[in-house]
């Protein structure tokens, strides 16, 4: 199919059946993504972090496709993607600490909330109405050349359904979304696992809204001062999408369990297993105690689990340093009531 054929294909209403194209890393097929987004396509496509599910910015037709796909409603706003810090510099209005942020860790792993600028082509849709943007440079070869064909900012959520775990693999995507979505580029699982930290920079301070892939030691240690921690209010949340049951399986999760009840299956870490952890029932994040590596099965191991016949998932004790305390938050949340 030529990309005008795919023009009119995307021309369909959102919701309706399509075929998701499956494309692979070649240089023709991240151009074509790139061709797919600027048509106004849903495609989704991996980073260091999670799977996004991009879709052009600038253009308020596909930003409504992607919350239809998603299921994700529209209050909640959506972080703009771009191949390089200059093009994230013209987006929004930075502070000087936001500055230093982006050149210490773009690009990376760090999402920088900052006032949209006068010159930012991000549609309202995208910013859900709010007078700040939510803006990231990816670092990850195949979401750059993507975002380098498409030419424009690319709004990326996690590319699964709202109130689903975010992918870290294809089939993850697939899973949710195929047949919803006009294309993923299929690029291997993704290297962290956890999605980005959210620092919220639209005065002189600089709030934690999520915990993510860059640690808070590692900011710090930038700004030369602690992190002021962000409120969540279920009325105003800061980071909208932090809402308690965000990330929700199936099975009831029970936190720093350090014996596992008979039918529980175990998300453990390190050796040896907790007392009454049923090896067929259990997974590690990593035997050698390594919470990065932990944070990279996060959440296909969580998925596993959720599909056996369990009395439920009892999750050992995890540091809270590094990365730890974005696997803790992401823990605490899929164990929340809802
Ligand atoms: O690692 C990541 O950040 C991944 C990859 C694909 O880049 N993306 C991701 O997007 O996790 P999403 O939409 O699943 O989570 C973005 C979070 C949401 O909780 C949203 O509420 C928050 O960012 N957000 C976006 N714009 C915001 C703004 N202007 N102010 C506060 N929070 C914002
Ligand atoms: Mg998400």
């Amino acid at each position: 199919m030529t990309v005008n054929e795919k023009t009119l294909a995307l021309s369909s209403p959102p919701g309706e059946a399509r075929v998701t194209r499956q494309l692979g890393t070649a240089a023709a097929d991240l151009d074509e993504a790139g061709k797919l987004l600027a048509a106004g396509g849903l495609v989704a496509f991996p980073t260091e972090t999670v799977y996004g599910l991009g879709a052009d910015a600038t253009n308020p037709q596909a930003i409504a496709r992607l919350y239809a796909a998603k299921g994700r409603p529209s209050f909640n706003p959506l972080i703009a993607h771009v191949p390089d810090v200059a093009s994230a510099l013209r987006l929004g209005d930075f502070p000087p600490l936001a500055r230093k942020l982006a050149e210490a860790f773009w690009p990376g792993a760090l999402t920088l909330v900052v006032p949209v600028s006068e010159a930012s082509p991000v549609c309202e849709l995208a910013r859900a109405g709010l007078p700040s943007l939510a803006i990231r440079v990816p670092d990850h070869p195949v979401a750059e050349a993507i975002l380098r064909a498409a030419d424009r900012p690319i709004a990326a959520p996690s590319a699964n359904r709202s109130g689903h775990i975010s992918p870290t693999r294809p089939d993850h995507v697939l899973g949710d979304l195929a047949g919803i979505i006009d294309a993923i580029v299929e690029g291997g699982a993704t290297a962290i696992g956890v999605e980005s930290t959210i620092l919220g920079c639209v005065d002189d301070s600089v709030v934690m809204l999520r915990p993510g892939g860059i640690p808070r030691e590692a900011i710090e240690a930038v700004l030369g001062f602690p992190l002021a921690e962000g409120r969540d209010d279920a009325e105003a949340p800061l980071a909208p999408g932090r809402l308690s049951s965000h990330y929700a399986p199936e099975h009831a999760l029970r936190l720093e369990a350090t014996r596992i009840r008979p039918g529980e299956a175990c998300l453990a870490f390190g050796l040896p297993l907790p007392e009454g952890a049923d090896v067929a029932l259990t997974l590690n994040l990593s035997e050698q105690r390594d919470t990065a590596e932990a944070a990279a099965n996060l959440y296909h191991h969580l998925r596993a689990l959720d599909r056996l016949p369990a009395a439920g998932i009892a999750v050992v004790p995890i540091p809270r340093q590094g990365i730890g305390e974005a696997i803790l938050d992401r823990l605490a949340r899929a164990a929340a009531p809802r």
